[in-house]
């Protein structure tokens, strides 16, 4: 039985940053395709605005089209297992114990 670790170079580019510590309420419109920011670093919360290209290369926000119109909240700390949406993760002491990630530079 051999443990393998992977030390990534770039660790921060691989992994999602916390942009806030709390779901953000959307109205989705059925048959609309949206594009949930998986990286933690666009300005559009909770939607995709190119920002990963830059800042998290090796992530790439979740496309996905609704299938009815209602609301919903998606998931803003990123740490999801049920990504777009919340599943209460951000609850946790590792989400609200830890920084919030600063804005991105342009
Ligand atoms: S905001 Fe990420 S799990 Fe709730």
């Amino acid at each position: 039985f051999v443990l393998v670790h992977t030390f990534p170079k770039k660790r921060s580019s691989a992994q999602p940053v916390i942009s806030a510590k709390h779901p953000f309420q959307v109205e989705l419109k059925q048959g609309k395709g949206y594009a949930w920011c998986a990286c933690g670093h666009s300005q559009k919360q909770p939607f995709c605005d190119g920002s990963h290209k830059r800042n998290a290369p090796k992530i790439s926000p979740l496309r996905f089209k609704a299938e009815e119109t209602k609301e919903a909240w998606l998931c803003g700390c990123k740490c999801t297992k049920n990504p777009p949406y919340c599943d209460g993760t951000h609850k946790e002491g590792f989400v609200q114990n830890a920084e919030l990630h600063s804005q991105p530079q342009k």
